[in-house]
């Protein structure tokens, strides 16, 4: 009886992991723990959780979704992953003093805003807390189509948007 039972439940399971693999949105809505993109892209510098490293590489768990919180915010980090960003910059309040972000140019709009929609929905501690996507690629797109910014442009643009003294 029990081992019939176990059987049932495990053909069930089966089946419940079959049917939600074959719905695309269901797939698409379901928060992933880690991104490839990122991880693949962005940990090497920013580390895995992108927990970073004082003085070299912003931690950008739980700050991404702050940025992220405003319109302006979320164009800036649009900015920061297609066209990278050069100049001194405090975080966690440590200086980090000639760090490069590299331009991203080279990922599709898709990927750049996976990667941007996961670093937003991480705690502090980088364990991802899903409240929703904060850009689309159709956003990404939108700004790879205007002007190509300088690191240093963008920089300026962290000024303005996030102010000298917030980190
Ligand atoms: C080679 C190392 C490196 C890699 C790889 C890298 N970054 Fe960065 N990133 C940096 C540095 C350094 C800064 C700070 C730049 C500065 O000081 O001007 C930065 C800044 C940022 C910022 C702005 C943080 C803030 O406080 O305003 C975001 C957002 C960001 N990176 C996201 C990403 C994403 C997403 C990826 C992967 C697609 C990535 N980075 C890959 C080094 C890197």
């Amino acid at each position: 009886m029990l081992n019939r039972a176990g059987k049932f439940s495990r053909g069930l399971t089966l089946a419940v992991m079959l049917l939600a693999g074959s719905i695309p949105w269901s797939r698409a809505a379901a928060p992933a723990a880690h991104s490839a993109v990122f991880d693949t892209n962005c940990s090497m510098c920013h580390q895995l959780g992108a927990v970073g490293v004082a003085g070299q590489f912003p931690r950008l768990a739980g700050r991404a979704g702050r940025i992220a919180a405003t319109p302006a915010g979320r164009r800036y980090l649009g900015h920061v992953v297609l066209f990278g960003m050069m100049g001194t910059i405090t975080v966690d309040h440590t200086q980090i003093v000639g760090g490069v972000m590299p331009s991203f140019s080279a990922l599709s709009d898709k990927d750049l805003a996976a990667a941007l929609n996961y670093v937003a929905n991480l705690d502090a501690t980088g364990k991802v807390h899903w409240k929703g996507p904060v850009v689309t690629a159709a956003q990404i797109a939108k700004i790879r189509a205007g002007k190509t910014w300088s690191p240093m442009q963008v920089h300026q643009l962290r000024q303005t948007v996030l102010g000298k003294k917030r980190s």
